[in-house]
């Protein structure tokens, strides 16, 4: 099932070349609704929490270490198809491979400082949401 929610992060790259503006622009552009948002500086351990998932991988303390480089800004999405229309704004992982026009390519200079982040699933969008958000905080 396709939900029309997902989330995003603004990475501390992004956040500290003055870009989260023209990001937020670019993303309301494309027809998504900001349903939540927060400004963050994450601790140490809510990085590794959020990105638990590639704890085994070799780049996991540097990915770590960059997400607590500098505050971000996260956000739940919401259009029709979220998770694929937002994964085709942003553009590839490696802003290298990235298709002109998305954000990545725009705005990212490297795999690690890639800008933004994108959930690559519905269950994963639903999780990483609220890992930042409470009910409450939503509507
Ligand atoms: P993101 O979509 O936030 O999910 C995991 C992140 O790990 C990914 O974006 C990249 O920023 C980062 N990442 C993936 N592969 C590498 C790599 N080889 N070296 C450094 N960071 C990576």
């Amino acid at each position: 099932m396709t939900t029309n929610r997902t989330f995003t992060m603004i990475k501390p790259d992004a956040v500290a070349n003055g870009y989260t503006g023209k990001i937020i622009d670019d993303i309301i552009t494309a027809g998504f609704k900001i349903k939540a948002m927060k400004y963050i500086h994450l601790t140490k351990a809510q990085a590794e929490g959020f990105y638990a998932v590639h704890a085994e991988r070799s780049f996991f303390g540097e990915l770590v270490s960059f997400m607590c480089s500098g505050p971000i800004v996260a956000a739940i999405l919401e259009k029709d198809n979220a998770v694929e229309d937002f994964r085709k704004l942003i553009g590839a992982t490696n802003p290298a491979n990235a298709e002109e026009g998305t954000i990545r390519k725009k705005y990212a200079k490297s795999i690690e400082a890639n800008a933004v982040h994108g959930s690559d699933s519905d269950e994963n969008a639903a999780i990483e949401g609220n890992y930042y958000f409470s009910d409450i905080e939503r509507f």
